[in-house]
């Protein structure tokens, strides 16, 4: 499973949880006037939805925000993100990996602990559920590396060139990942510090020390917005979460 065990402090208290959500990008394939984190999807922001539900997870101790340098704007479209638990700074990087680092050692200049548990969920997946996050938290608390949920393939996949399909692969094996990606604070900082800031995921940074994150299964509704079909897709879903009062 891992090529190095994880050393935790034997007198360490209970590990605490966070979660930190990355929320400093453009939103360039979105294709809109603003950062798609602050598009409005039915009666919030889509960073709204997400950080709604984080703030419903009684076990997360407090949930971080990352916001691009400068950002002015995320007051006015998540206003119900406030109180002890609610934690914002400004110090999104370049890429999406040096985001994460870069809230990682916020959240220890906060006073998490090497041993605390980090999970990190990207503000576009605004479907998220609190359910799925505990689903998450259940399954890897006990675990030695971590892991993060995610969805078996089902389509059949094409290695394509030019538009055409040159062959068809095995996809046995194959899973797409989504977040949240819960790992240790510790474990974390020296990945991606190893790894540098390419990586799109955390587990990629954490599979490159040679640990294995546990694969939970995810949902499909927890997709990523990343196309403007997305968006429509993830509004006509949350109407429906209307209906069941959960929005
Ligand atoms: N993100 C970030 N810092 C960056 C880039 C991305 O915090 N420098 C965040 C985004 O805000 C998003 C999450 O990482 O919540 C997932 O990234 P992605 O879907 O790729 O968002 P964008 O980078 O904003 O979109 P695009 O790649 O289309 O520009
Ligand atoms: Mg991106």
């Amino acid at each position: 499973m891992s090529a190095t065990a994880l050393q935790l402090p034997s007198s360490a208290s209970a590990p605490r949880y966070f979660a930190l959500v990355p929320c400093a990008g453009v939103g360039e394939r979105a294709g809109l006037d603003m950062p798609k984190q602050y598009a409005r999807i039915g009666r919030r922001s889509m960073v709204a939805h997400t950080l709604a539900t984080l703030l419903q997870v009684t076990r997360l101790q407090a949930t971080l925000v990352v916001l691009a340098p400068g950002d002015t704007g995320f007051s006015a479209h998540a206003p119900g993100f406030h109180g002890e638990r609610a934690w914002v700074a400004c110090c999104g990087g370049a890429t999406r990996a040096a985001s994460v680092a870069r809230g990682l050692a916020e959240l220890e200049a906060r006073g998490a602990q090497a041993y605390d548990w980090v999970l990190v969920h990207d503000a576009a997946r605004c479907l998220l559920r609190a359910a799925w996050v505990d689903r998450l938290i259940d399954a890897c608390s006990g675990d030695a590396v971590g892991g993060l949920l995610a969805l078996p393939v089902a389509d059949t996949l094409k290695q394509a060139s030019a538009g055409r399909a040159q062959q068809t692969l095995d996809r046995s094996e194959k899973w797409a990942a989504q977040t949240p990606q819960m790992f240790r604070l510790g474990l974390l900082q020296s990945a991606l510090a190893q790894v540098g800031d390419s990586v799109t995921d955390e587990a990629s940074a954490v599979e490159a020390l040679g640990h294995a994150p546990l694969l939970v299964r995810g949902e499909l509704e927890n997709f990523k917005i990343t196309w403007p079909q997305e968006l429509a897709l993830a509004e006509r879903l949350l109407r429906t979460r209307d209906a069941e009062t959960i929005v």
